[in-house]
């Protein structure tokens, strides 16, 4: 696991030195790969083109293939099934799941908004704490929330709809509206094989929880042109011409090696998916400092819908392990989810409090070329990694070719439910 790798199970100032001590061995990586090609750094870095070293391609493979192979959630007994998927997808948009019947999902997690709302900070009864994550490519995770509170996408489904800031809604308000709508009953005897119970408000809240995560798991970002280019790579061929720029390329190059990124930007989906602090978001956004991680293990022990509960459909038990790991993690104050990377164009502004305008900004961030704006922000500085403006405008060009235009998902009327 990476974070064990990088932490060795100490505290966040011992992360930060080896963190630190990482980055250096892969600067230096970096320089000597550019030895390794003839050329000095300071002439690698002019050349239009860079050349790509064996531990270079060995990276840039390990983020991909995409679409990535998705597996069923064993937590969710619905999780695949198309009559879950169908029902789920009534929910997500059915304002009559929330108090005021004027509330869905799709309020703050907008399709034609890669499933996010492009606000600061989401809103919904009231505005809540952080900005609001797309949905897209979410199968996989291990944690859910920018603090990762939830261990399972059916129990972080179930956060908003009783959370007074965004649906307001109780387990009995959800269970009556899935009992007495005819449609909605009929579609849930469709995905679970028995009717919603009549006695047990919470069994079917939590059913609807499972039925918006099949749902949920349905949505996947499409192929980029670094997509195309990694497999052009894989395949040891040249990419078509005009598939991948140059700039792209060099971005790149800084992202795998001298920015260090790769450490915590892991794998097909750009994330590794734990938790760190990196001084992007500002540490209290709205005078109220947010610990993260900290207090999300607590939330997530305490909650009656973790994995260690009664509604966990996993007969193997293996998916709670690693809940009953988190209760021995030691996290350190005000560390945060590492967020995928794909389709950024789409879902600005960044960072958990959505401070962050701008991809540009984010390469500033990390740059370290903004000393002033760094005492303003959370935890440990990032270490300066003096990337020049071209650099940073490199890394850009790359973060761009992350992302797709096209969202390949359509609403339909989903007929009727007999
Ligand atoms: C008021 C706006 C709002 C509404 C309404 C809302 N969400 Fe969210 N959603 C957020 C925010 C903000 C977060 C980040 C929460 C956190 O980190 O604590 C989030 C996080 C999530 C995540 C975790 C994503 C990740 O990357 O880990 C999922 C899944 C999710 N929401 C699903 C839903 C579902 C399903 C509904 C409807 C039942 C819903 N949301 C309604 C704003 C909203
Ligand atoms: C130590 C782990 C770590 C490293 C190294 C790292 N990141 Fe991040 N990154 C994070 C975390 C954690 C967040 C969320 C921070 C927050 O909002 O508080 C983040 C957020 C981001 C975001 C905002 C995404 C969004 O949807 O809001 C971008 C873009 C980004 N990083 C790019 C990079 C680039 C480029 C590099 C290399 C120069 C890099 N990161 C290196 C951990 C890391």
């Amino acid at each position: 696991m990476l974070r064990r790798d990088l932490q060795g199970g100490h505290d966040s100032m011992v992360s930060g030195l080896e963190l630190k001590k990482r980055f250096a061995i892969r600067a230096a990586c970096a320089a000597a790969c550019a030895l390794l090609a003839g050329t000095s750094p300071a002439q690698q870095d002019l050349a239009a083109k860079p050349v790509f070293s064996e531990s270079e391609i060995k990276i840039i493979l390990s983020h991909g293939p995409w679409p990535a192979p998705a597996q069923a959630d064993p937590s969710n007994r619905v999780s695949g099934k198309p009559d879950a998927i169908d029902f789920g997808t009534r929910l997500f948009f059915d304002q009559r799941l929330s108090a005021s019947g004027t509330l869905s999902c799709s309020s703050c997690h907008v399709p034609e908004r890669n499933w996010t709302d492009n606000l600061t900070r989401g809103v919904g009864m009231s505005e809540v704490d952080r900005n609001t994550p797309t949905l897209m490519n979410l199968l996989a995770s291990r944690w859910y929330g920018w603090s990762g509170a939830s261990d399972s996408l059916w129990s972080q489904s179930l956060r908003p709809i009783l959370d007074p800031r965004e649906l307001a809604a109780t387990p009995r308000h959800v269970a009556q509206l899935v009992r007495d709508d005819e449609q909605l009953s009929c579609r849930y005897r469709k995905a679970f094989g028995t009717p919603p119970s009549a006695a047990d408000d919470e069994a079917v809240l939590v059913d609807v929880g499972k039925a918006l995560a099949a749902f949920q798991e349905t949505l996947a970002s499409g192929r980029t042109p670094f997509d195309r280019f990694r497999d052009a790579l894989a395949k040891a061929t040249e990419p078509p011409p005009g598939t991948y720029s140059e700039p792209a390329q060099r971005g790149l190059k800084i992202f795998i090696g001298k920015g260090g990124c790769t450490a915590c930007h892991s794998g097909p989906n750009f994330t590794g998916g734990e938790f760190f602090a990196t001084g992007l978001s500002r540490f209290a956004p709205r005078g109220q400092p947010d610990p993260g991680r900290r207090d999300a293990i607590r939330q997530l022990m305490e909650s009656r819908f973790n994995l260690l509960g009664p509604y966990n459909d996993d007969p193997t038990g293996a998916s709670a392990a690693r809940t009953r790991e988190a209760s021995l993690e030691k996290a350190g104050f005000g560390e945060f989810k590492v967020p995928s990377l794909r389709n950024l164009i789409l879902t600005a502004p960044y960072g958990r409090d959505g401070g962050v305008e701008t991809l540009a900004e984010v390469a500033r961030h990390y740059a370290g070329l903004d000393p002033a704006s760094l005492h303003a922000k959370d935890g440990r500085p990032a270490k300066p990694l003096d990337l020049t403006p071209r650099e940073q405008t490199d890394l850009v060009v790359f973060l761009e070719s992350l992302s797709t235009f096209s969202n390949p998902w359509r609403p339909d009327d989903g007929g009727q439910c007999h």
